[in-house]
């Protein structure tokens, strides 16, 4: 019996994901929670003929229910960027959004599986961390910031550029989930791809910037939900393969306390005093098995890692001052 809630489930990001885990067969019961829209949307996706029950939540007197026995929760909620901002800007929202929502999870399912895809998500990760610790129910292994995305990206990009390459290949990407701060290694596939130095350029900074393009042609509209809602869809399976004692193996957004020597690898690029951390993980039916390491990065990807370190710092920083100021 594996119970899922989405949390902004009648956002752009959580129509369309919460439509993709009903097509899920390990899901049994699929909780859908948002301040608007909630009963429509789910209603809608009840009437799909899968075996899974969907409910309707809405409100914050709602909330408690929604999240009661709850396995694995999802937090899309949240507002989106405009085109000239950048994800940080988002925080003064979004900041206390994910804060009451994961004290929820603390009172009414505090063993469950978090995934957070709110922005700023090297703040909103540290943020949750922060509430779950409040409540004595902290556990690094089952809180995770989805930057799917990026690993979407990266691999789609790599296949405009060379068609032969198949847009599914698994390339991990470490650092964060903002800007300079995502770092994706192509170097596990350049064999393949022959990217030339300016190449590997265009295509990091595009990967980095891939949100923006997105922004900008949906003007005003807000920012990437379809192929977030593929991205959050694909990890969350994920986490549902592990549940099944299928092997897995995804990047995301961790505390790095989870596993301290998984972790030195990354520390050792620059990043020793940094908590938080997108790494190349195994999950098993808890969360988190292991931290995997990435050996051999090149120095263009190690010069990227260092560039992100900074900014990484104070995105943290500024996730955790917000709970404890
Ligand atoms: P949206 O505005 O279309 O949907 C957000 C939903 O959250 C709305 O339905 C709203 O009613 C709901 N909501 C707001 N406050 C809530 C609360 N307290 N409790 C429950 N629901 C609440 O926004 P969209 O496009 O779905 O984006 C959602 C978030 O996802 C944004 O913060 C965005 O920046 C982020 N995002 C993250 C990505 C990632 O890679 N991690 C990629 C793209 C977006």
């Amino acid at each position: 019996m594996v119970q899922v809630a989405v949390l902004g489930a009648a956002g752009g990001i959580g129509q369309p994901l919460s439509l993709l885990l009903k097509l899920n067969k390990d899901i049994d019961v699929l909780n859908l929670y948002d301040l608007v829209r909630c009963p429509g949307v789910a209603v809608d996706i009840s009437h799909i003929n899968t075996n899974s029950k969907v409910n309707a939540f809405q409100g914050a007197a709602q909330l408690a229910e929604c999240l009661t026995g709850c396995d694995i929760v999802v937090i899309p909620a949240g507002v989106p960027r405009k085109p000239g901002m950048t994800r940080d800007d988002l925080f003064n929202v979004n900041a206390g959004i994910v804060r009451d929502l994961v004290q929820g999870v603390a009172e009414n399912c505090p063993k469950a599986q978090v995934c957070i895809i709110s922005n700023p998500v090297n703040s909103t990760v540290p943020i949750a961390a922060e509430v779950l610790k409040k409540n004595g129910v902290y556990d690094p292994k089952k809180l995770f910031g989805v930057t799917t995305l990026d690993l979407v990206r990266t691999s789609r990009f790599a296949h405009e550029l060379r068609p032969d390459f198949d847009a599914n290949t698994f390339i991990p990407v470490i650092g964060g989930h903002s800007g300079p701060t995502i770092v994706p290694i192509y170097s596990r596939v350049n064999k393949q791809l022959q990217l030339s130095e300016q190449e590997l350029k265009d295509i990091t900074q595009r990967v980095q910037y891939g949100g923006d393009e997105v922004v900008k042609a949906k003007d005003g509209e807000g920012s990437a939900t379809l192929s977030m809602a593929y991205a959050g869809y694909r990890f969350v399976a994920s986490l549902l393969d592990a549940r099944h004692g299928r092997p897995t193996t995804e990047c995301c957004y961790i505390d790095l306390a989870v596993d301290p020597s998984g972790a030195q690898c990354y520390r050792s690029l620059g990043a020793q005093d940094l908590s938080y951390f997108s790494v190349l993980a195994s999950f098993d039916k808890d969360g988190i098995h292991n931290i995997l390491p990435l050996d051999n990065l090149t120095p263009f990807e190690q010069e990227l890692v260092k560039v992100a370190v900074p900014a990484l710092a104070s995105n943290v920083e500024a996730g955790v001052s917000f709970i404890n100021k």
